[in-house]
């Protein structure tokens, strides 16, 4: 199922995603799509390209963890009785989020985890980072611990403006690999892809967010680190 075209297709104009009820992510107007490795460097993580698929306009990834022909649907959600059912709030990102003060830069914390570990690094952890963050070394290494978390769930905003720091990000998938934990992980979503939901209701458009494609996430559609613990690998 790489191509769900007319006449069911959801897709309108632009660069969407559509959780598809019980089914798939249908992906709409030419996203590219990667695959990228969490690798340890030092004392921090990094992301290194490791495959780009060829991709059409529209395809549709999977979302159950059981397709055959990863990352793209192949139908096996029927077959494994799929209960796709999104759990997850669509209450604002600052409105769920937890307020942690600093002294250069305060964070923003919606406790959404994917478990990619990117703010944890050399000099501490992000919080610790943040509540140091007078010292201008530490504020720039507490910014890249919140700004490559791939799930959205760590947001600095800059005590002098009130900015809120987010990063760069070309629209683009890329799937994560693990090898650390020796799992497949996350769907990576960057650069403010719309996300609308199987009951046609949209998120709160977030510049990056990570989605559940093991199928065990308890907080569908978005990854909450149940690859972990499944020892989710995706066939790739
Ligand atoms: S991919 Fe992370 S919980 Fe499913």
């Amino acid at each position: 199922m790489e191509n769900p075209t007319q006449p069911d297709s959801p897709c309108g104009n632009g660069m969407k995603i559509t959780v598809a009820e019980d089914g798939p992510y249908i992906v709409c107007g030419h996203v590219p799509l990667k695959r990228e490795i969490i690798t340890l460097v030092g004392g921090h993580r990094e992301y290194e390209l490791d495959r780009i698929f060829e991709t059409e306009e529209t395809y549709a990834l999977c979302r159950c963890g059981h397709t055959k022909t990863p990352p793209f649907c192949d139908g096996s959600h029927i077959e494994a009785h799929f209960k796709g059912t999104e759990t997850a709030s669509k209450e604002d990102f600052l409105d769920r989020a937890d307020l942690y003060p600093g002294g250069g830069v305060d964070l923003f914390d919606d406790n959404r985890c994917a478990f990619a570990r990117f703010c944890h690094r050399e000099e501490g952890d992000v919080w610790s980072l943040t509540e140091a963050s007078d010292d201008p070394h530490l504020m720039d290494e507490a910014v890249k611990a919140s700004t490559d978390c791939p799930a959205g769930r760590l947001v600095h905003r800059r005590n002098d403006d009130g900015t809120l720091i987010e990063p760069d990000l070309e629209p683009e998938i890329s799937l994560l690999e693990d090898p650390e934990k020796g799992v497949s992980a996350c769907l990576y979503v960057k650069g403010g892809i719309p996300l609308e939901s199987a009951d046609g209701t949209m998120y709160e458009l977030r510049n990056r967010y990570a989605l559940c494609r093991c199928g065990q996430s308890r907080n569908k559609p978005f990854c909450d680190a149940m690859h972990v613990p499944a020892e989710f690998h995706d066939g790739l």
